[in-house]
């Protein structure tokens, strides 16, 4: 085993701890970037001016009537920025509009005032000149004018022409979904002043304290040196502080440094719905190819990413889903064409799985699709495709342990009884002719490192202090996932100290610099890497100080649980004693860490290489009751097996897998983004602003019943203490959800008829899939249907 991965006997590792702030959280004692405001005098709060068009040529902006407003200091635009006015890392993103206006609620302008409500009414008295211009606003749109942000990325793998005309059943569709608001309970916001000799200092809740940093940096027009940024901790990430949060602190700084005075900047929830990107929404067109006996031969398939209108994180995410088209069934075959459609809305990001999902959700709604067609079950057409020993993903990784894939399905047939459910929901349905019930099983297989080889980095400090006690940092976010606790679990395990002699401070890049986003789930894996390297490093030091006093060589020495033994030498000494010793003899008891993914590489222009580190697999069984009458349905119970290689923290790994869960379950049925597609003067608007109009999983949607287990014997050789990421995986076993309601809508209809469901599977869409089962689809209905982006 390597050293990485191999665990010391009795390891704080593995433990059921809770989260390291779970009282913090419940009691409302942890602090949050907003909370901070308190602590400083003579802050200034900033609220925008935003666009009331989707798309137009914006002329003068008159700023004076603001300033008649009690309390209100500074307006801040375009002309105000010193250095770059750009808040994206591809260019393409200017913080403020110079000349161009690109979505319906864009920042025009920022108003900074004593208090909110004088920003707020002073952001209402700026007026400015635009010239409407013509819009897109869906991705359709986009598609039908070809606006595009650059160039498509391709991949071709086999022979996929002749591989068509080899096939014994061929089958096309269109498919077209929507995105998700990432709705984190925390909304963006930062704090920034200026300290001592011009040093710029921004606590933000950003999932990637550098970069915020970087476009800070370049938007002042000074060094990287002279701002720190500070991540306590965030009220949800998931993927929407990747780098949204970015321009928010460049204006907060930028105020900081134009009025000499602390800004704080938090978005209300209209103001942050409307202003951030959101998961992808995506078109897809597809030709897919199976043999007589239901294997895939051949795929061929277009994904439109909906980028809105500055690239952000597209290109990444695409990347992402085309890679995880294939999801866990081997494609020997295939063509892939990915686009970015530019249009007039926020600008797309990150959020949980990263293009991942929507990539596999083609795949998993082609299944679903044409499994009737094939007169196979879905789930014996899923099986028969998973992949084998020895195969490789479209771009050219070979798949190790591929046999997990298996070895999760069959776990989880038979934890959750399957079998025996099956034979129940059928007879259930016989009687029943206005109810039915489905099930369904979906695989997931996740790709675990970041596409981009040069982000696959971490780096951790560890300081231990002359008492013995432990201070770590490391270069992750904490947004509710655990990594905080993970790594204060590994620095125990290390060192051999209880877990109470260890604390964690908050994340800073004057600590540990050049750091990765907390992001691709690799948060635990790469920062794991860094914080075990240091306290090795340390840990080295050491045993050569306690082999001095034990009279025992070096190697023999153990550190466990706070005690200090070797195998030849009857004394024993604590951990305190020893750290004691060595600060008397001048050892360094501090270190810094560093940790990189070895063994990846990755070519874009080909999109071929081995960019993943490994694979995280997992299963779920999903069962639903539906009504006809109003389409309304129940997640009547749910099962999974889920892959966590050794888990680092049982309690928080659970946590991950139920939440993610949750989180897909909601994007593939309830939440319905809905933006303005009339000729109205608020085309382009999004409708659905607030909790009363976007609707998220609550306690309501948990299944009643909701079982999930760990995939036994599962160590991950070469990840740190043999764990696996676990953040993202889990969102994707949703798609058994939406699987068992086109089960439950296929109910309705005679054997054979393919079910084409609609994403979100609003009870509303569920409706016009039944009625169309049922054949009762009216020209009524159905161009009703059209209103209600139900796919082709
Ligand atoms: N869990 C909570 N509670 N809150 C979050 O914001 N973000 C998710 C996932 N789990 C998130 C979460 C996303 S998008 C990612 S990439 C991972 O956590 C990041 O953390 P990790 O790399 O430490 O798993
Ligand atoms: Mo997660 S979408 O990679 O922040």
């Amino acid at each position: 085993m390597s050293q990485l991965s191999q665990r010391p006997a009795d390891p704080v590792v593995g433990e059921r701890h809770h989260h390291e702030s779970a009282f913090g959280h419940v009691t409302g004692t942890a602090l949050y970037t907003d909370d901070l405001v308190g602590r400083l005098t003579g802050v200034l709060h900033a609220f925008p001016v935003q666009s009331t068009t989707a798309h137009g040529r914006l002329g003068a902006i008159d700023i004076e009537p603001a300033y008649a407003v009690p309390g209100v200091v500074k307006v801040i635009t375009a002309a105000d920025i010193p250095g770059v006015n750009d808040q994206g890392v591809k260019h393409d993103e200017p913080m403020l509009p110079v000349d161009e206006i690109m979505f319906f609620g864009q920042p025009l302008a920022w108003v900074l005032a004593e208090d909110l409500e004088a920003a707020r009414e002073g952001a209402a008295a700026v007026t400015a000149e635009v010239e409407e211009l013509p819009s897109l606003v869906t991705v359709r749109d986009a598609i039908a004018a070809d606006s595009y942000h650059g160039k498509p990325l391709s991949i071709d793998k086999g022979e996929v022409d002749s591989a068509f005309a080899d096939a014994a059943h061929v089958f096309e569709g269109e498919f077209e979904f929507a995105g998700q608001e990432h709705f984190y309970l925390e909304t963006q916001a930062c704090l920034a002043h200026v300290d001592e000799n011009e040093q710029v200092f921004i606590q933000s809740s950003t999932q990637h304290p550098t970069e915020t940093q970087d476009i800070v940096s370049h938007v002042l027009g000074v060094p990287a040196h002279e701002v720190t940024v500070q991540c306590l901790r965030m009220g949800g990430g998931f993927g929407g502080k990747e780098m949204q949060p970015h321009g928010f602190a460049a204006l907060a700084a930028l105020g900081a440094k134009l009025t000499g005075r602390p800004v704080r900047l938090r978005l209300d929830r209209t103001r942050d719905i409307t202003m951030t990107g959101k998961r992808h929404g995506f078109h897809s067109s597809w030709k897919i190819g199976f043999t007589e006996e239901g294997k895939i031969l051949a795929l061929d398939a277009t994904l439109t990413a909906d980028g809105g209108w500055s690239l952000d994180l597209s290109e990444p995410v695409l990347t992402r889903a085309m890679c995880h088209i294939d999801n866990a069934y081997w494609v020997p075959n295939i063509r892939v064409t990915g686009r970015i459609a530019k249009c007039n809305k926020t600008s797309q990001t990150a959020f949980r799985g990263f293009g991942g999902p929507q990539g596999m959700l083609v795949m998993e709604d082609i299944i679903g699709r044409v499994a009737p067609q094939l007169g196979l079950s879905a789930r014996e057409l899923r099986r028969r495709n998973f992949y084998a020993q020895g195969q490789d993903t479209p771009y050219y990784q070979p798949v190790r342990h591929p046999e997990r894939i298996g070895a999760c399905w069959d776990q989880l047939i038979s934890q959750s009884d399957l079998e025996a459910r099956e034979a129940e929901i059928e007879a259930f349905n016989l009687s029943h002719e206005h109810i039915k019930r489905g099930l369904a099983i979906t695989p997931v297989k996740f790709g675990i490192s970041f596409n981009l080889t040069s982000f696959n980095q971490g780096g951790a400090l560890v300081l231990v202090y002359k008492d013995g006690s432990v201070l770590v940092t490391h270069g992750g976010t904490e947004m509710g996932q655990g990594l905080h606790q993970k790594m204060l679990q590994v620095a125990a395990t290390t060192l051999g100290v209880p877990l109470s002699t260890v604390r964690l401070a908050p994340t800073r890049t004057d600590k540990v610099p050049n750091t990765s986003a907390t992001a691709a789930s690799s948060g635990s894996d790469l920062n794991g890497g860094a914080v075990k390297n240091a306290c090795d490093q340390i840990l080295d030091r050491l045993r050569q100080v306690a082999a001095g006093i034990l009279g025992a060589p070096a190697h023999e020495v153990e550190i466990s649980r706070g005690i200090v033994s070797a195998l030849s030498s009857a004394k024993t000494v604590t951990w305190e004693e020893l750290i004691n010793t060595a600060y008397f003899q001048r050892i360094q008891l501090s270190a810094s860490g560093f940790y990189r993914t070895e063994g990846l590489h990755w070519n874009l222009s080909q999109m071929r290489g081995e960019p993943f580190k490994y694979f995280s697999y997992g299963a779920a069984v999903s069962e639903v009751e539906v009504n006809r009458f109003d389409g309304s349905y129940t997640l009547r119970r749910v099962d999974i097996v889920h892959d966590v290689g050794d888990s680092l923290s049982p309690l928080l790994d659970l946590g991950q897998i139920e939440g993610g869960f949750i989180q897909g379950a909601g994007w593939l049925t309830l939440e319905d983004l809905r933006w303005d597609e009339s000729d109205k003067p608020s085309r382009g608007r999004l409708a659905t602003q607030a909790a009363s109009t976007y609707k998220i999983p609550s306690f309501s949607e948990v299944p009643e019943v909701f079982n999930v287990a760990f995939l036994d014997k599962a160590h991950e050789e070469g990840a740190v203490y043999g764990s696996k990421a676990v953040g993202e995986p889990p969102l994707m076993l949703a798609f058994s959800v939406r699987e068992a309601l086109r089960e439950a809508v296929g109910a309705f209809a005679r054997p054979g008829h393919s079910v084409d469901l609609a994403s979100p599977a609003t009870p509303e869409a569920v409706f016009w899939a039944i009625e169309e089962a049922r054949g009762q689809d009216s020209g009524a209905a159905a161009s009703a249907r059209e209103g209600q982006r139900v796919p082709s």
